[in-house]
């Protein structure tokens, strides 16, 4: 079996070496654990992100779409508990002065335990851990450190610190002058954006529960392990829909989801076998049931999206904290045939990481394979089997030589394609090379334009997956990828 360390590696470097992934800053020696997206990156992280949105608001005629801005009102984040609450345990080990979030170093513990066949030691180790971080015991969660031998990875020592917890908040200032300025946050989450819009949505769309609203948008979150490349970011983009029902009805339409999220990325081609359910056993305050979707990432299986059934909590917090009424009035009928009246609705998230989701699909696509020749050798070529509909481009048009006329009816059935779907137009290097930057890519279908096509307007397309070529009317290019990158209806 492939070394799953090194596949992480080798997608690491795909995504530099062809214009998907560029470290922030690089110029200046980067910044830790923010990334830019490059050329390739960019439509697919946008091919992602417009294949979440349709599936969301254009499918479903109960959600809208919302873009609330990144500043918002302080009192926002103190009513959501994550002035108080959005901290993480951490400890520094005093010899390499390194700091680490508690948790994460004695899960990395545990799997090690596990992976030596001492599944007990790390199912007792996770136990004491849950049960430390819900009361708050710092001391003991010291202690385990100590007990269990956990040495940082870079001086070796255990010589820890106290643990502290630590807000994950950015702030800044607003306002001209610094002695009227007043500190506001860059949202840690999008979510508070659709909370405090529950209103004004409702009302100008006459929205009736249950129903969704939807937003896609940046969010910050100062993480302090900051590693595995883009799965933990400073910056990062979040896709999240806040589904407001009934209070009683919210199983139901927790369990929806649950299911419905599932099937939505499997129908990115992704294999069942490597998606799973985690069910949260450790509550936050604000839900009643939480479930991750995990991705067998080439690190282990790692949360990729989260459902939460977050009950009243936050419309509850917002009401107190605003001192004004959040309310739906609800005239239907309920199963004793009298009208509900008024109610803060309940609330179920989904909650997914867009350049996590970008991570997943990048790994799922990558193959470094090999291909045998009829002479015995072989060859070999890395590709992206990326799905037609997240292809950074759907087809490449390729002149096979750069005379002939060959370039110009090549342009023209670019030129022709071009207002339907990205197109890449290449002359340069042998038809081979050209294939293999496109398979490196993963562009779906590269077209040939040869001399054929000049007496009866046919060319080949070729299927990057299968590497087969097949002869069509070039006429026929439009419809061929209009089947391929179709929205399914889930
Ligand atoms: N509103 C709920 C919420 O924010 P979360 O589990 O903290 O829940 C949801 O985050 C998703 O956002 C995660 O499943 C993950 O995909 C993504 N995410 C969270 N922190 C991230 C980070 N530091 N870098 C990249 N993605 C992150």
């Amino acid at each position: 079996m492939e070394n799953q360390s090194d596949k992480f590696q080798q997608v690491i470097s795909h995504t530099k070496e062809y214009g998907f992934v560029f470290q922030s800053s690089e110029l200046y020696d980067g910044l830790a654990a923010v990334y830019d997206y490059g050329q390739y990156g960019v439509e697919l992280r946008r091919n992602l992100r417009d294949y979440w949105w349709k599936s969301m608001v254009q499918m479903n005629d109960n959600i809208v779409g919302i873009d609330s801005a990144i500043f918002m009102h302080p009192t926002i984040w103190k009513a959501s508990g994550h002035v108080d609450n959005f901290n993480d345990p951490m400890v520094d080990n005093k010899d390499s002065k390194k700091r680490y979030r508690v948790d994460v170093i004695i899960e990395d513990k545990a799997a090690q335990y596990e992976a030596a066949g001492d599944k007990a030691t790390a199912d007792a180790l996770i136990a004491s851990m849950d049960t430390m971080l819900t009361n708050a015991d710092f001391a003991g969660l010291r202690q385990l450190l100590i007990d269990h031998k956990i040495v940082c990875p870079l001086s070796g020592t255990s010589n820890w610190t106290d643990v502290r917890q630590f807000n994950l908040m950015f702030s800044t200032q607003m306002g001209s002058v610094s002695e009227d300025s007043d500190t506001i946050y860059l949202r840690p989450e999008t979510a508070q954006g659709i909370f405090v819009n529950f209103l004004n949505v409702q009302k100008t769309g006459r929205m009736k529960i249950p129903f969704g609203i939807a937003q896609v948008g940046k969010a910050f979150r100062n993480e302090i392990v900051a590693r595995q490349f883009i799965f933990r970011m400073r910056e990062f983009e979040q896709m999240e829909m806040q589904f407001f029902v009934r209070p009683g009805s919210e199983m139901e339409w927790y369990n929806h989801w649950r299911e419905k999220r599932m099937a939505w990325h499997k129908s990115l081609g992704i294999d069942a076998s490597m998606l799973r359910f985690k069910d949260h056993t450790k509550l936050a305050h604000y839900a009643n049931a939480a479930v991750d979707i995990e991705y067998n990432f080439p690190f282990g299986f790692k949360e990729v999206e989260g459902i939460h059934s977050r009950t009243d909590f936050d419309l509850k917090q917002h009401q107190t904290f605003s001192k004004k009424k959040i309310q739906y009035f609800d005239n239907d009928l309920n199963e004793e045939g009298k009208p509900y009246g008024n109610y803060i609705p309940f609330v179920v998230e989904t909650s997914v990481g867009l350049d996590r989701l970008f991570l997943l699909t990048l790994c799922n696509a990558f193959e470094e394979q090999v291909i045998p020749k009829e002479d015995g050798t072989s060859d070999s070529r890395s590709v992206l089997h990326l799905p037609a509909i997240l292809a950074p481009y759907k087809v490449a048009i390729l002149p096979l030589l750069k005379k002939d006329g060959l370039p110009e009816a090549a342009r023209k059935i670019a030129d022709e394609l071009r207002p339907f779907h990205s197109i890449f137009y290449e002359e340069k290097d042998t038809i081979g090379k050209r294939y293999r930057r496109m398979d490196a890519i993963g562009t779906p279908f590269c077209v040939c334009v040869d001399h054929q096509t000049l007496t009866d307007g046919t060319v080949t397309i070729r299927d990057r997956d299968k590497m087969t070529q097949e002869r069509v009317p070039a006429s026929s290019l439009k419809e061929i990828i209009d089947q391929a990158v179709r929205m399914p209806i889930l």
